[in-house]
């Protein structure tokens, strides 16, 4: 049996999140460059969102680019940006016809003046739609987006506006890029990896974690499915016992 017909859709998580790795050992391991495995993986973000809007989940994120991916070769970072642009444009039809809001988080301000532009002009036109946010993590760095909410408290506590009793687990996440969505219940990394490579180090705190040997390019609905599936048959506890969660 498949893996989407096992799926319980009372239990979906609300939010997945997904470090797309392997695009470059991919193409790599048929003799070809990095950027044609890159070129792929665009076809798998495609088939995850397609998956995604299926089973009805209405948070996605999907990690692009680190702000530690700036240090690769500058002729690799250049074509990641033109295909992002190329993206964007293409599927922006897309994401109205299935009522996608598109969402950034990162480092924005670092990106190429193009990029910027052809992201945010996508973000207002599909500002409202409602039955799924997808978000990309655009020269994204947890460490740096903490840094930036702790810059931006001590800057409210120095004028006045925030007495230090009140800076909570609430106040903190409310100063970082994802204060508008919730935190996923569901990562998903592919490429054999077991690690985060600093990624929503706070909003992951309590998140289910599913690796795959997968590279990404070779990522279809059917391994979301699986993900899912294997989501949905774990207790999460958050700190509690079992008998208290059952
Ligand atoms: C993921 O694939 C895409 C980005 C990080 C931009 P990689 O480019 O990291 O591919 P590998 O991990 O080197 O194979
Ligand atoms: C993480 O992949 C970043 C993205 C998928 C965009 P990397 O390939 O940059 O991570 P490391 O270097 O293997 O940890
Ligand atoms: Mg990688």
């Amino acid at each position: 049996m498949a893996f989407k017909e096992k799926i319980d859709t009372d239990k979906l998580p609300r939010h997945i999140a997904v470090i797309m790795d392997g695009n470059g050992r991919w193409a790599k391991g048929l003799g070809k460059l990095r950027i044609f495995g890159h070129q792929n993986g665009v076809k798998a973000v495609r088939a995850t969102l397609e998956a995604t809007i299926e089973i009805g989940v209405p948070y996605l994120t999907l990690y692009a680019f680190s702000s530690e991916n700036w240090n690769r070769p500058k002729k690799e970072v250049q074509a990641l940006m033109t295909l992002l642009i190329n993206s964007l444009n293409k599927e922006l039809d897309t994401l109205h016809k299935h009522d996608i809001r598109l969402n950034a988080i990162g480092q924005l301000d670092d990106l190429p003046a193009n990029c910027r532009t052809t992201l945010f002009n996508a973000m207002e036109a599909t500002r409202n739609h409602t039955k799924c946010t997808l978000t990309l993590a655009l020269s994204y760095g947890s460490r740096k987006e903490i840094i930036h909410a702790t810059k931006a408290i001590a800057e409210k506590v120095k004028a006045g506006t925030l007495d230090v009793e009140d800076i909570t687990e609430e106040e903190f996440a409310k100063h970082l890029y994802t204060h508008d969505i919730p935190d996923p219940d569901l990562m998903i990394r592919t490429s054999g990896e077991y690690r985060i490579s600093n990624y929503l180090l706070w909003q992951l705190a309590y998140c289910e974690l599913w690796f795959t040997d997968k590279m990404w390019p070779e990522f279809e609905k059917e391994d979301l499915f699986e993900a899912v599936c294997s989501y949905q048959k774990r207790e999460r506890r958050f700190g509690k016992t079992g008998d208290q969660t059952d």
